[in-house]
This record gives structure tokens, C-alpha cells and sequence, in this order.
């Protein structure tokens, strides 16, 4: 039999991952429907407004949105009906890291994607191709033919593919419009192979053909990517902080080193450290599996990459506190960045999360602006952060305020913490002028020009540099 041709896909899951993929698939396949579908309606209504007020932001994403939907690609919380009409269905729901029982704080939660599988199993009424998108340790495509195995109906086959997504926030639409990669991996059966052409068919559609059918183990090679990834930064942040005790300046140093073509330019921003959602969860989902192979050495080692990255939050609100004459009590603290990078609404696991903590301790006052991370996101991270605060204690400490300029007013310190291009334009001036004096600016983020700054008045700390102004 020749591969199936697929017209129609169903995404379970419209977050980070599925949304910008599927809508990408949706405009450069006009002839496949494509219907994204989840359980939370408020994040479907979203998808659905007509002012195209998306619950996730991401450059580009609204003008697909705006080019496909209605035409080819549809969202909606009928989870069924998209199961039921589709021939090929991504399953791209979230897989965070366990918070109870065993692997505890290191393995992945995989019981969205089971509860997601056992929904396919058992609303399925003829055959699919099942496509595991979600970041998850390898295996977890056998687990999902084991349960659809054991409860599909007579008649009804599922071929299991993995197909993990490298995707970037802030650059996701330009990451899908163009990947490095596009690995489908396949039991190398006929069925499994002939499932796998099927869905590089799809991707054909703009992807030129590079795409491979691997086992399915290979989804090792997307945890490992990421963690040497971050493991850079992590190094790079160790670095940061002999330079600061030795008086060398981090950006000269990453450049010198970016210059050894072996190891490159990319990933040596040093910073206050990385987050996002799936750094740290693949690490410790690498030190979980080292564990449970009997590696203790080798888990160790990447557990120390996550240790750094907490370091290097520690060590920057220390240096905050130290600088501002070793208290912050009753002080006003403007912080710039919620979100974990530039670009991006996403908060999860956000360096500016920890800092804000480490100042509500220290019983600062604290004033937040983020030009996309929504005021509500805040208060629930905020209060994740600190679960014993009532959340009117938190906001006695915190204000969220509408512009940097805001933020600034009556500060004794801004703190940069994600690298938005709007914090290097605001009027620093207008900014020392209304702050209250000697004004700091620290920059978690390598992202001012520090020297512009100090001639305005202010006094500047920067990641990776010694604290003298005359540095
Ligand atoms: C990452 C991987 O890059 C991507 O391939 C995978 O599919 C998902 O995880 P993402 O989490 O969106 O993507 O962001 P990324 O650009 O990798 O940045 C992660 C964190 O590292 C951010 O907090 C970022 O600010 C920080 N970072 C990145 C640095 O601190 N320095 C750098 O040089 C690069
Ligand atoms: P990611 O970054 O991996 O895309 P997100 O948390 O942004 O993760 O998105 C995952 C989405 O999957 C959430 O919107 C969640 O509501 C949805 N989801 C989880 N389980 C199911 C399910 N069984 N059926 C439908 N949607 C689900």
C-alpha cells in the first residue's frame, strides 16, 4: 500500500509548540485542514479573536494566524471531533517537570500526553498516524503505542512517529519556516516507514527533502542538544564570574573564544542566567536518566549545569544588594523583563522570577514592566515563587507598572533582566532624572551601553564585569 496521502490534521495542544507549528503547517499546506485543538477554552478563544489577540506572542505569528485561519486552520476545544476526523494528529501537550512521587523536581510529567493518548484510543474510530511533538524522553512514543495498542477498537491501526520540534521562541516562525532539521523518527517497519513518508509529504510542502526516518530512540539527540546548549551558557556564566573577580570583561572573552570556528559564536552571551521551558527539564531529565542507568558521575555533571544557572541568579541578586551599601530594605527596585527572553510572553522558569523573589526577601519594593508578559502571568508566577505569601502581601511589594519610564520613576536601582531592544532606546535621561540618587543600573543582559550610562550619572554593574566604575 503507498504511504497515506494526509488532508486532514488534528493538533491536541495549542501552546508554545503546537500553535506556531500547526499554523505554519496550515499556511504552507492550503490543501490539508488543520485543527488545533485544547482543553482550555480561554486559550482557544484567544486563538479565535478577532482582533487576533493571541495568547502567545511571537514575531510573525499573527500574520499566519491572519493568512490561514477560517481558510485551512481552525481552533477549537472539541477534542474529540478533531480526533475523529483527522488521519494524522500531533500530540503536543505539555510535559512539565514531575513536582510529586517518583523523579520528583527531575523526570517529566508524561501524564498529559497519556491522558491525551488514552483520549485518541478511545474516540478513534478508524486509523491515524500519531505524531509525538511534546518534549519527551525517548520511549515515550512505545509507551503511547502500548496504550493505543491495548484500547483501539477492531479495524483501527495507530502508527506511532516522533517528530520533536528545535524551535526557538522569539524566532519560532522563522525556525519553522526554515529548520536546520526536520527529524521523524519511525518503527522500521513497512507501516512505520510508509507513516513517515506521510508525514514528510507534509513537510515537502516547503521543507526541502532533508528530512530523516530514524528509530525512535533518537529523540536523545533533542535532550541533548539542549543541554549542551545550555551548558555553554553555563559555562560561559562560570566565566562571568572570574571576570568580575579579576577585572576581564565577559563580552571580549566570549567574542575571543567565538572566534574558534570548533566552538562558535552562538550561545556565549553570558547573562543572569537561562530559562525558558526546556533547558532546565531536559537537563534534569538527563540527570534523571543517568540515575536511573546508574551513572552518578554522569548525572552530577549535568545537574552541575542547572547548579551554575541557580548560581548565577544568587550571585546577581547578591551583587544588587551588596552594591545598594548591603540593604534594600524599604528600597525601590525597577525591574526590566519578566519573560525569559526577548520576544517571547513566556515566563516559565524566567531568571526574573528569582530575583524578584530574592528582593521581596531582602523586603525591597518592586516595580516590574515587560512589554508583553500579561499583568496576571506575573501575579501567578510571583505568587508560584513564594507559595506561603498571601497574594496581598505580594502586592504591597510589587507594582506592575505600564512603561519602563514608569517603572524607573523613584527607583534607586533598574535592573535588567531580559534583553527586550526597547530597554536600550528608553530615554535614560528622562529615566536619571526622575530616579532617586546615586541611581544604579544593573545589567543582567549585557544589552546598554554602560559607558553612555555612567556619563549620564548613572553607576553601572554589568554581568561579567568588575563592579568599578572605572572598568
Ligand atoms: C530552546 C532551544 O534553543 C530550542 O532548540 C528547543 O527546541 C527549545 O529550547 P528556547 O527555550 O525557546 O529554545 O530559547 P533559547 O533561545 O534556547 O534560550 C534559552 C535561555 O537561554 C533564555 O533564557 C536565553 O535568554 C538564555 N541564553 C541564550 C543566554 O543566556 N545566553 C545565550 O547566549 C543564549
Ligand atoms: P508547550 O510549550 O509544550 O507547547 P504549553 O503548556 O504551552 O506547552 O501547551 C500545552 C497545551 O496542551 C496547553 O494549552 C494544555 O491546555 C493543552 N493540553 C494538555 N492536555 C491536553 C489534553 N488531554 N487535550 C487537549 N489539550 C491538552
Amino acid at each position: 500500500m503507498a504511504p497515506l496521502k494526509v488532508t486532514k490534521i488534528c493538533c491536541i495542544g495549542a501552546g508554545y509548540v503546537g500553535g506556531p507549528t500547526c499554523a505554519v503547517i496550515a499556511l504552507k499546506c492550503p490543501h490539508i485542514q488543520v485543527t488545533i485543538v485544547d482543553l482550555n477554552k480561554a486559550r482557544i478563544d484567544a486563538w479565535n479573536s478577532p482582533d487576533f489577540a493571541l495568547p502567545i506572542y511571537e514575531p510573525g505569528l499573527v500574520e499566519v494566524v491572519r493568512q490561514a485561519r477560517g481558510r485551512n486552520l481552525f481552533f477549537s476545544t472539541d477534542v474529540d471531533k478533531g480526533i475523529e476526523e483527522a488521519d494524522l494528529i500531533f500530540v503536543s501537550v505539555n510535559t512539565p517537570t514531575k513536582k510529586s512521587g517518583v523523579g520528583a523536581g527531575f523526570a517529566a510529567d508524561l501524564n498529559y500526553v497519556e491522558l491525551a493518548t488514552r483520549r485518541i484510543a478511545t474516540v478513534a474510530t478508524s486509523s491515524k498516524i500519531v505524531v509525538e511533538k511534546s518534549t519527551v524522553p525517548c520511549r515515550t512514543a512505545e509507551s503511547m503505542r502500548t496504550i493505543l495498542e491495548a484500547n483501539s477498537r477492531p479495524n483501527c491501526r495507530f502508527d506511532i512517529l516522533s517528530n520533536p520540534e528545535f524551535l526557538a521562541e522569539g524566532t519560532a516562525i522563522a525556525d519553522l519556516f526554515s529548520p536546520d532539521r526536520v527529524l521523524i523518527g519511525s518503527l522500521q517497519t513497512q507501516e512505520g516507514i510508509d507513516a513517515c513518508e506521510s508525514l514528510k509529504q507534509v513537510y515537502a510542502n516547503w521543507v526541502p527533502p532533508h528530512s530523516h526516518c530514524r528509530p525512535l530512540v533518537f529523540r536523545a539527540v533533542q535532550l541533548a542538544a539542549n543541554a549542551m546548549l545550555a551548558q555553554r551558557i553555563s559555562s560561559v556564566n562560570a566565566l562571568s564570574a572570574l571576570c568580575e573577580a579579576t577585572g576581564a570583561n565577559i563580552d571580549e572573552v566570549a567574542h575571543a573564544i567565538g572566534y574558534d570556528s570548533r566552538i562558535g559564536p552562538k550561545f556565549l552571551k553570558a547573562s543572569v542566567g537561562f530559562g525558558g521551558s526546556c533547558f532546565q527539564k531536559d537537563i534534569l531529565n538527563l540527570v534523571y536518566l543517568s540515575e536511573s542507568c546508574h551513572l552518578p558521575e554522569v548525572a552530577a555533571y549535568w545537574r552541575q549545569v542547572v547548579e551554575m544557572n541557580e548560581y548565577q541568579k544568587r550571585r546577581f541578586s547578591k551583587r544588587v544588594v551588596d552594591t545598594l551599601f548591603n540593604t534594600i530594605t524599604g528600597k525601590r527596585i525597577a525591574v526590566l523583563g519578566f519573560a525569559f527572553k526577548a520576544d517571547t510572553g513566556d515566563t516559565r522558569e524566567s531568571a526574573a522570577i528569582t530575583l524578584i523573589r530574592d528582593f521581596q526577601s531582602e523586603k525591597a519594593l518592586v516595580n516590574i514592566y515587560d512589554p508583553q508578559v500579561s499583568h496576571e502571568q506575573i501575579w501567578t508566577d510571583l505568587q508560584e515563587a513564594s507559595p506561603l505569601a498571601p497574594l496581598n502581601t505580594i502586592k504591597k511589594q510589587v507594582t506592575i507598572c505600564k512603561s519602563a519610564i514608569e517603572a524607573c520613576k523613584d527607583a534607586e536601582a533598574v535592573v535588567i533582566a531580559t534583553e527586550w531592544k526597547e530597554f536600550k532606546d528608553i530615554d535614560w535621561e528622562a529615566v536619571y532624572a526622575s530616579m532617586n540618587k546615586p541611581a544604579f543600573v544593573f545589567d543582567g543582559r549585557l544589552l546598554i551601553d554602560a559607558d553612555k550610562l555612567r556619563k549620564i550619572g548613572f553607576t553601572v554593574t554589568t554581568i561579567g564585569r568588575p563592579s568599578s566604575t572605572l572598568v
